[in-house]
């Protein structure tokens, strides 16, 4: 389990002396073991900063985060990551001189037969076993980089594994694919809690819970059922909002009007 109790996440104003702003506003979440949460919410609301205070790249201003019990507030990442969090970045890095197999590998903390590769990179869309001897620099297109990200998360197979926008970039039968794996972890794993911060429909209709964040506040939150009509559906489907980024997808995004 995972509770935020009280999160504060404040920055300094540019140019002002004392001026903070707030990016993480008084939030107190608590995700319970076994869920598939999603995070949602209009751009800026602080949704890619929640995820790095849970995974301890950005150190709150004030309040805690305990994980199963364990007070992590002030644990450094490999902890934490030690701990069972995992985190797929919106905008993951590359690796220059790294191969895919190795990364697999590195996530995984041991060698892996191709064999379990291939079958972690097909569970994001990738296909072709060439991949698993491409470096992960420039030469891999955005949505490759980020389905590998998701590939490595799969490797490592954490606790808790957290999310950031895994659509983006991506094509529609990765997409596909890459939702079937989702929903999959949900239904085979109840050990295992999946937190995804997106935008897109048919991920938000994955989900147990519904949170959603707008200036760093939590402006509603509950069961599936109970905020899918708030968050614009109609009979005929979700209305078009705008993405954080261009991406391949075409498909119904959600207002986000929460
Ligand atoms: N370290 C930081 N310094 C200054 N501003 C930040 C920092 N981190 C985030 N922000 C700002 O906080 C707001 C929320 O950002 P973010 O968490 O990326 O939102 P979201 O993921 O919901 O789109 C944005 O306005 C962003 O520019
Ligand atoms: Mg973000």
């Amino acid at each position: 389990m995972l509770e935020l109790k009280n999160l504060v996440f404040e920055v300094p104003v540019e140019g002002g002396v004392s001026e903070t702003k707030r990016i993480i506003d008084d939030l107190s979440l608590t995700i319970e073991d076994g869920r598939f949460t999603v995070i949602t919410g209009p751009n800026g609301g602080g949704k890619s900063t929640l995820a790095k205070l849970i995974m301890g790249i950005e150190q709150p201003t004030s309040g805690s985060i305990v994980f199963n019990g364990q007070d992590i507030t002030h644990a450094s990442i490999t902890e934490r990551a030690k701990l069972g969090i995992g985190y797929g970045f919106q905008q993951p890095a590359r690796f220059k001189g790294m191969k895919v197999k190795k990364l697999l590998e590195l996530a995984a903390g041991k060698r892996l037969p191709a064999l379990e590769c291939n079958e972690y990179l097909a569970k994001v869309g990738l296909c072709s076993a060439a991949y698993l001897t491409r470096e992960v620099d420039k030469s891999l297109s955005g949505g490759e980089v980020k389905r590998i990200e998701i590939a490595t998360m799969l490797a490592r197979d954490p606790k808790m594994a957290i999310y950031d926008e895994p659509e983006a970039g991506i094509d529609l039968w990765s997409f596909d694919r890459l939702t079937e794996t989702f929903r999959d972890i949900h239904e085979t794993r109840d050990d295992r809690s999946i937190v995804i911060i997106s935008h897109q429909e048919r991920i938000i209709q994955l989900a147990d819970d519904i949170v959603c964040l707008r200036d760093g506040r939590i402006q509603d939150m509950g069961p599936r059922e109970e905020i899918l009509p708030k968050l614009g559906f109609t009979d005929r489907g979700f209305h078009g909002c705008q993405l954080t980024q261009p991406t391949e997808l075409h498909l119904t995004e959600i207002s986000t009007n929460c």
